[in-house]
């Protein structure tokens, strides 16, 4: 016996579509979680969609084999651009197991320290900016800090420089980006029926990913040639010059432009978003503002940041975590029961003991609602205190709802088994968490030494705005030189 699993009602044809603001879906679904509880279904797009948020059952679907990867909303028409790309791989694609494998050990610790140069690089070209700008310049937080991890992402990945903070245009590279990911939002967000009537879009669409891939095509074509005369060991030198361990084979072209592409796309939305919330959880936190600003004077000092303080800046890591507790910027993943090799077949599989579902049906895992658990975080677990995130604080933490346990597959080959929750699950965890942290603490180091920053607006009440991942809207800020900086 199985127990129907809770959830609005729905109404003909359209199902739950008026349960949900489909610009603001992750607030939407999270304040469903709190009417219907942990786990609950919506009617969307013709089927019955299940969303998890307790610590319990975001454990189980973890931990349980037949769980797999489905991508969802703007990821899934993502796959239209980068159809063998990591990120948007469907579950099973040989591709995405060559990459993974090829790429894994370029995204390890040791080889992401030696881009510290360019991550340094980037960074201090922020620093010039804001110094130069003057301590009245109003800073759109989230948009510098798109500068930053785009041009770092950029010339980490593929040794092209976008010098974002150098001009206002942005590079016709980043604005076919930025369509590719506006149509793929606005296409997750509607009938999918609609999309062929759409001609201008759906042809800006197609301009913008041929003109995406022809550069991303140029950057190899170069690099094979070595017309640039560079040995440098990035991620291009990586997909272009490895092999995978299990078939001795290299990547193909088709499949580097893809990841050179979800590498741009996956690796600076995410982390802008970190450094956002986190300068906006600082400056209305001024406790944790000044412990923060007092590591970074007796780790670095006044001189040269080196890439050996990065490990000794343990409150500016606890509260980069805590910042992606409370606001994860990929705030909803999704899982399926892969059960057979028919996916239309009505075999299901019981969640909790309880709950029936289906072969192929898609569950969301909100980790926004996850990461406040009470069952795991206890009662302040909506307030902001690094302090529960420093290396020790946090092991205690029932599996699964902050650190990853051992992930699908059981896979422990993978580096997915020192992963934290926000950066998703098991074998299909984000490959660029060690990337995305290392550059966050440097950049958030150099920043509060060279800087004191207060908002703008004292008044400013945090606003989300939710494209392929979420970011503070509105969020303006004043960055004044410290003493004794020059
Ligand atoms: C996957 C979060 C930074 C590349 C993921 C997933 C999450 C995530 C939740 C799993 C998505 C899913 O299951 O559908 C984040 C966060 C970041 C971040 C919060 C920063 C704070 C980066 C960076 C890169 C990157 C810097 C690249 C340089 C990827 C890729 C995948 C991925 C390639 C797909 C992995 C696979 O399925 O094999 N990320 N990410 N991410 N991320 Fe990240």
């Amino acid at each position: 016996m199985t127990t129907p699993i809770p959830g609005p009602p729905g109404w003909p044809i359209i199902g739950n579509l008026r349960d949900v603001d489909i610009n603001d879906t992750v607030r939407c679904f999270g304040d469903l979680a709190k009417t219907y509880g942990p786990i609950y279904k919506l009617h969307l797009g013709g089927d019955d969609r299940i969303f998890i948020s307790s610590q319990e059952l975001v454990n189980e679907v973890c931990t349980r084999k037949e769980f797999v990867k489905i991508p969802i909303g703007s990821l899934k028409q993502l796959q239209h651009v980068t159809p063998k790309g990591l990120f948007t791989a469907p579950h099973g694609l040989k591709e995405w197991g060559e990459a993974h494998r090829t790429l894994t050990p370029a995204f390890g610790p040791l080889a992401v320290q030696d881009m510290f140069p360019e991550m340094l690089d980037v960074a201090s070209q922020a620093v010039l900016r804001w110094a130069r700008a003057g301590e009245n310049n109003k800073i759109n937080v989230a948009e510098d800090f798109t500068r930053l991890t785009l041009d770092t992402i950029a010339l980490c990945a593929m040794d092209t420089r976008f010098n974002s903070f150098y001009k206002d245009d942005l590079d016709p590279f980043i604005e076919a980006m930025l369509t590719i990911l506006k149509e793929a939002q606005v296409r997750s967000s509607r009938p999918a029926f609609v999309t062929p009537f759409m001609r201008d879009a759906n042809q800006k669409f197609e301009d913008a990913i041929a003109y995406a891939r022809k550069v991303a095509g140029d950057v190899i074509a170069k690099r094979r040639a070595n017309a640039s005369g560079t040995q440098k060991k990035d991620l291009v030198d990586a997909m272009v010059n490895r092999t995978d361990p299990v078939t001795g084979k290299k990547l193909s072209d088709d499949v580097i432009i893809d990841n050179m592409i979800t590498f741009l796309i996956a690796g600076h939305e995410t982390t802008s978003g970190l450094l956002s919330f986190l300068f906006y959880l600082l400056m209305t936190h001024p406790g944790a503002y000044s412990k923060l600003q007092q590591e970074v004077d007796t780790v670095v000092g006044k001189g040269p940041i080196k890439v050996e303080h990065l490990g000794k800046l343990s409150y500016v890591k606890a509260s980069l975590r805590e910042a992606l507790r409370l606001h994860p910027p990929a705030a909803v993943w999704g899982v399926t029961p892969l059960l057979n090799d028919d996916k239309d077949s009505d075999e299901h599989i019981v969640l909790a003991n309880k709950y029936a579902i289906r072969q192929n049906q898609t569950v969301l895992v909100l980790t926004t609602t996850l990461h406040r658990d009470p069952a795991a975080f206890g009662d302040d677990g909506e307030e902001f205190k690094p302090e529960r995130m420093l290396d020790d604080s946090f092991q205690a933490l029932p599996k699964n709802c902050w650190k990853v346990g051992r992930g699908f597959n059981g896979d422990l080959q993978t580096k997915s088994a020192n992963v934290l929750k926000p950066f998703g699950n098991g074998a299909r965890a984000c490959i660029g968490s060690d990337f995305a942290l290392q550059e966050a603490i440097l950049a958030t180091a150099i920043l509060f030494q060279k800087f004191d920053f207060r908002l703008a607006d004292p008044d400013y009440k945090l606003v989300i705005r939710q494209t392929l991942t979420l970011k503070p809207h509105g969020l303006f800020m004043y960055a004044k030189l410290r003493d004794g900086i020059d």
